[in-house]
């Protein structure tokens, strides 16, 4: 940049949107990086700079095309001071010495590491940092240490399961589950949910999210855990964190809405065999290791044939759009919306709704496509 800095500095101010130079700027890019100052305000217990990054991060997602230059997102909403900082580091440096700061931080890349480890959240990884830990091999080798089973599980399968999960081993995935699901009851409903049914054009994922159900209400009872029972019985069930279902329908217009739904679900480590995903296709191998199978994690739900729809929308994601719905639905419609249902406070009953469309029309929205749900 060094030679043409004052041809910047004099974009930055009188900016047309044509900048003399251009640097060429991917809004990944930045949405990365804003990320991870998200993610570090997020340790450091700031939820409000931590929802500020992510709703910028969101933002620069939905732009069509990538920001060259200060001006291009000036009239944007949702852009902190913080961030129009970073964005501006980066325009005229090509780095962002904020980020930079963080990203050196030993404290930042210890509890990243830590709550890399499946079953390891910010409160587990701030209490290893205190006591000195900073690797994982550091906190294996500590005896004073009692990780709980699915940190056991998270250590053990570690390299696998911080691998990216590709589409078609997603696929593969699919097929499997959805072939357990339909020996033992023909009829039922696999949905492929989360990142691989909302992203479009993103290749991979860091798990795979199911949602099953029955066509008719309550045969969906004990489903579940029949389907882990087999999976188990085909030797691919490495892990499984089983949650029944504590949904309370009375009890949902006065509560708060949480961030964790009552559906009865499962939290899975499986057995993915390099075979099964040959015969679908699209199969990458990675010469350095060829055992002939992975480790991959899945989630997987299970609802009522009336709650679907309300699971499908709240388990396709993104997170923020979700917030944001969410956020739509109380604020200009009165109404509480959750992964269980939709609530008018106004009329003072539940709207029923048979699929997503349904839902997006009591909120008296257009119809958004899932693909375009990502930012
Ligand atoms: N979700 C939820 N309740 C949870 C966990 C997840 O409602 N307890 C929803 C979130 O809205 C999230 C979606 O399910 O958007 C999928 O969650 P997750 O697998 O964590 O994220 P993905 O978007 O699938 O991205 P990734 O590739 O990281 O898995
Ligand atoms: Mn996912
Ligand atoms: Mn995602
Ligand atoms: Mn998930």
């Amino acid at each position: 940049v060094g030679g043409h800095f004052p041809a910047i500095c004099v974009c930055l101010h009188v900016c047309t949107c044509v900048c003399a130079i251009e640097i060429i700027l991917e809004n990944n890019l930045n949405t990365d990086v804003l990320e991870e100052l998200a993610e570090n305000s997020e340790f450091n217990e700031s939820k409000g700079p931590c929802l500020a990054f992510r709703r910028a991060a969101s933002v620069l997602k939905s732009l069509p095309s990538a920001v060259h230059c200060l001006g291009a997102i000036q009239g944007l909403p949702c852009l902190g001071e913080h961030t129009k900082a970073v964005m501006e580091e980066i325009l005229i440096f090509g780095r962002s010495f904020k980020v930079e700061e963080v990203q050196s931080d030993e404290r930042y890349q210890a509890l990243k590491l830590f709550t890399s480890v499946f079953g390891v959240g910010p409160k587990t990884a701030e209490k290893w940092y205190r006591r000195g830990l900073r690797s994982l091999k550091e906190i294996l080798a500590e005896p004073n240490i009692q990780l709980n089973r699915m940190q056991r599980a998270g250590f053990l399968y570690y390299r696998d399961i911080s691998k990216a999960v590709s589409k078609a081993e997603a696929k593969a995935l699919r097929s499997i589950i959805e072939e357990t699901a339909h020996w033992i009851a023909p009829d039922s409903i696999l949905a492929l949910t989360g990142g691989f049914r909302s992203h479009r054009g993103k290749e991979y994922g860091h798990d795979v999210d199911f949602l099953l159900t029955m066509p008719e209400m309550g045969k969906e009872e004990g489903l579940l855990l029949r389907v882990i029972d087999r999976l188990r019985d085909q030797g691919i069930l490495l892990y499984c964190e089983h949650q029944g279902s504590t949904v309370d329908m009375s009890k949902l217009p006065s509560r708060r809405f949480e961030a964790m739904d009552h559906f009865e679900k499962c939290f899975l480590i499986l057995r993915l065999e390099e075979g099964q995903m040959e015969r679908d296709g699209g199969l990458q191998k990675d010469p350095g290791e060829s055992r002939g199978w992975r480790a991959v994690r899945v989630d997987l739900v299970a609802t009522p044939v009336d709650r679907y729809a309300f699971a499908l929308l709240g388990w396709t994601g993104s997170r923020q759009f979700e917030r944001d719905l969410r956020r739509f639905a109380r604020k200009e419609r009165g109404m509480c919306l959750d992964n269980h249902a939709l609530y008018d406070k106004t009329k003072k009953l539940f709207l029923p709704a048979t699929s997503e469309e349904d839902i997006f029309a009591h909120l008296g929205l257009e119809y958004v496509e899932p693909w375009q749900r990502n930012a």
